[in-house]
């Protein structure tokens, strides 16, 4: 009796866990990136797995999803041992991955993207078009999306185009189901949602893992935390057990106490003033994006604009910056000089720069080393007589990369290869290196791990105490609250609340972003 008792017991134990990947090791070109790791996913949780960027997080999801498959160590799903070939292998044994970087085709349709690979034919060999449609809109509905799923996905937002990756997931009954970084394009309502998401794919019995470099994310959602550091397994705990302090000990091996450093702004005369700023639909739809905005920021200070998808924010420093070309009216005046809007070129001799929220697109070329994209808007100053002076370039590069702790085997490193976050701080310090008087920044710790947040906070409290003037959208409250001296908050293109650092609050924010 006993003896049954046990091993029922024992079964159920085992058939809990879904998957177990044993001492893990990888490595590119002899350089060591992951060393004895072990992980472990039960069904029905929410496993988070965290560490600094370059800690080795998305490597260890890409072998187990089949992207790398050389690799030391095993995988055992469902007790069985597997080594996938491919990402269609590993799908296969119900494993997937919702990428830090989406993974779907701007140029195919919605329902093109969810059964690419797996298209649904009819017995003549002819697709059955509207047999994949109808299955389309049930995957979505399941997740509370109608759309259009002829609709090219690239005319969809973020959060859409998001929803529509889950869609992909549970279109092939993914049993293990990865999200590396999902909401860092999501606003607070979408996160919710993906929330409510996630506790149905776990009541249903799938084992989530979760990567995220959001503090609050990891407590709200999380079982059980496995943590990495350079490369090495640090530990696993349950959420309850690993507290807060602990968890970022565990993180980045040190004490780190504070999130937010100190704000003491030192503001100085107007340094930017934007008067009835009116700006056209970049896709050419009617309605202007933004409607007559008018705001100023002073010397060293920073002015936060909030707001959620479709508020205009994004598009306004865009606009700003001369993405948009002439689709943008209004009045510009950098240190008391007015001017007409011109090119991003123009923008930056003026001393206006932006980083882009998305750094595939137009913030970094990816091809190309940390040290060549550093430098490439500020290439003048390495010039002489047409000739580029490498030596200085390279020089500025490595002083960069040292400023901003970016984790490289050196300058030289080709810029795809480095992990998400590092690829955020090239970004950052691409613009950094052009000297702005103004710096728009739109989600500049996106992907960022807790000390490089802590590190570009205070890169921004420096910058602005030099007289810098900072403009700043983030879609994290808590950093929005900690480091806007101000915040305008926009909604479907228009100002609808403003307030001053004292009186912000998160609430007040999100109200007057839902339009108030
Ligand atoms: N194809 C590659 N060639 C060379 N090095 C690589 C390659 N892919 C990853 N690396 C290196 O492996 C290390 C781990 O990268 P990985 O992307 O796994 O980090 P991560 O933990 O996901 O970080 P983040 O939080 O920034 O996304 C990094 O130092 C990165 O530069
Ligand atoms: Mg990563």
């Amino acid at each position: 009796m006993m003896m049954t008792m046990m091993k029922t017991k024992r079964k159920r134990m085992t058939e809990n866990i879904l998957l177990k990947m044993m001492n893990i090791g990888k490595s590119f070109a002899s350089v060591n990136v992951l060393s004895n790791v072990n992980f472990e996913l039960k069904s029905g949780e929410v496993h988070i797995l965290a560490g600094e960027n370059g800690a080795g997080k998305s490597t260890l999801i890409k072998i187990l999803c089949g992207v790398y498959n050389e690799y030391k160590g095993e995988i055992f799903v469902q007790n069985k041992l597997c080594k996938f070939n491919s990402v269609h292998d590993a799908a296969r044994t119900g494993i997937t991955v919702i990428h830090q970087e989406l993974s779907l085709i701007n140029e195919l349709s919605v329902v093109d993207n969810l059964f690419l690979g797996r298209e649904i034919s009819g017995k003549t060999g002819w697709l059955k078009r509207s047999v994949q449609e109808s299955e389309a809109k049930k995957l979505l509905a399941r997740l509370g999306l109608e759309i259009d799923v002829n609709k090219y996905v690239e005319e969809f937002p973020m959060s859409v185009k998001q929803m529509i990756e889950i869609a992909k997931a549970l279109a092939i009954d993914a049993k293990i189901i990865i999200f590396d970084e999902p909401t860092s394009a999501l606003n607070e309502p979408d996160v919710v949602k993906l929330f409510e998401i996630i506790q149905n794919l776990k009541k249903q019995g799938c084992g989530i893992v979760y990567i995220t470099h959001k503090m609050k994310e990891i407590y709200n959602i999380g079982d059980r935390i496995t943590v990495l550091r350079d490369g090495n397994y640090i530990g696993t705990d349950s959420k309850d057990n690993l507290l807060r302090n602990k968890l970022v000990n565990w993180m980045v091996g040190r004490e780190m106490t504070q999130q937010f450093p100190e704000r003491i702004p030192k503001l100085g005369k107007t340094k930017f003033q934007v008067d009835n700023c009116s700006i056209d639909d970049p896709a050419g739809g009617p309605f202007k994006v933004v409607k007559d905005i008018s705001f100023k920021v002073r010397e060293g200070e920073i002015l936060g604009i909030a707001g959620l998808q479709g508020s205009g924010n994004s598009e306004l420093f865009n606009g700003l910056f001369g993405t948009y070309g002439k689709n943008i009216s209004a009045k510009m005046i950098i240190d008391d000089i007015e001017y007409k809007i011109g090119t991003p070129a123009q923008s930056i001799n003026r001393g206006l720069t932006l980083l882009t929220n998305d750094r595939k697109l137009t913030g970094l070329v990816l091809n190309m080393s940390i040290a060549d994209n550093v430098t490439l808007p500020s290439l003048k100053s390495f010039s002489k007589n047409g000739f580029i002076k490498r030596n200085e370039e390279l020089n500025a590069a490595k002083i960069c990369s040292e400023r901003l702790r970016i984790k490289s085997h050196s300058v030289l490193q080709e810029t795809q290869t480095l992990s998400g976050g590092n690829q955020q701080k090239v970004a950052l310090g691409k613009w950094w290196e052009t000297n702005p008087k103004i710096l728009l920044l739109d989600e500049p710790t996106k992907g960022v791990d807790v000390g490089a947040k802590h590190e570009i906070y205070e890169l921004m409290n420096e910058w602005t105490n030099e007289g810098m003037a900072i403009l700043l959208i983030t879609s994290e409250m808590p950093e929005l609250l900690a480091m806007s001296d101000r915040i305008i908050v926009m909604h479907l293109g228009q100002v609808t609340a403003e307030f001053t650092r004292e009186e912000a609050t998160q609430e007040k924010i999100l109200n007057a972003a839902m339009g108030g």
